[in-house]
């Protein structure tokens, strides 16, 4: 395992070990919806910092970018952290979040690791030397048929709002030729289904480079496709994602063609 991911993989599990202490304590605490999310935006923070440190403890001249902290520092490596991807699911004690961490080199991703806390499933890849779950090699599915195929998908909310009538335009048209559509609720661990062979294909509109970077490099590596709506890879900018097996992928493609024009 290279360096850098064992260093994301260190900071991913203390980050981990954070929330799965405040969910418990999230559960018995009475306050209002306010307080709770409050509750919880300091939680992702105190993730941020933790992998921050021991980012910073290995490499202190890196460059990071974190949802919660914004840019720090400027270097040919950047480190790209999600701290908890799922907040929505982590303040109802829904058991689906992420630790997402990814490392790219001048703007190429080099590494990337997303941690499930809650069955403690490490997902990682560098580039050109595969994808893993825990140390095994993973391979996206081989399913070839969408009848067949089960997708994971995320709706459009807060920001994204905007999107809503044509999203439904493109859950129309997937729900109807599927075996079925899930939405977990946790982009980053999405992607990292997808090269497992969880699932078969993924799409979103308006996600983060935080929900994405670490994932998108595990799909590649695990044998799976990614592009934005339009076949190019300009999605860790736009954030319009479609993913999936190769097959999976681009009959999903096809069928949100008539609905992304505009994306
Ligand atoms: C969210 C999750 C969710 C996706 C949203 C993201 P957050 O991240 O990844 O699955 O649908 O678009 O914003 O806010 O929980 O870190
Ligand atoms: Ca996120
Ligand atoms: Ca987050």
């Amino acid at each position: 395992m290279h360096g850098m991911v064992n260093i994301a993989v260190r900071a991913a599990r203390k980050a981990g070990e954070i929330m799965i202490r405040h969910l418990n304590r999230l559960e018995s605490l009475e306050v209002t919806e306010k307080n709770r999310n409050e509750y919880v935006t300091e939680i992702d923070r105190m993730a941020e910092d933790v992998i921050v440190e021991v980012i910073k403890d290995h490499y202190p001249e890196h460059a990071i970018l974190g949802e919660e902290r914004g840019q720090q520092g400027e270097h040919e490596f950047q480190w790209i952290i999600d701290p908890l991807d799922g907040t929505t699911n982590f303040i109802h004690g829904f058991p689906v979040f992420s630790v997402s961490i990814a490392v790219m080199h001048n703007d190429q991703l080099e590494h990337g690791v997303v941690y499930d806390p809650l069955r403690q499933e490490i997902f990682s890849a560098s580039r050109g030397q595969g994808a893993q779950l825990d140390g095994r090699k993973i391979r996206a599915s081989r399913r070839p048929s969408m009848q067949h195929s089960l997708i994971a998908t995320g709706f459009p909310y807060r920001a994204n709002k905007q999107y809503l009538d044509q999203y439904l335009e493109m859950l129309r048209a997937i729900i109807s030729v599927s075996a079925g559509i899930r939405r977990p609720g946790s982009a980053a661990l999405d992607l990292c289904y997808v090269a497992a062979g969880r699932v078969d294909g993924f799409w979103e509109i308006g996600l983060n480079i935080w929900d994405i970077a670490a994932g998108a490099l595990i799909i590649k590596e695990a044998g799976g496709r990614i592009s934005d709506f339009h076949g190019g890879d300009g999605y860790l900018q736009s954030g319009n994602v479609v993913a999936g097996n190769p097959k999976i992928y681009a009959a999903l493609s096809k069928l949100l063609a008539p609905h992304t024009k505009d994306l």
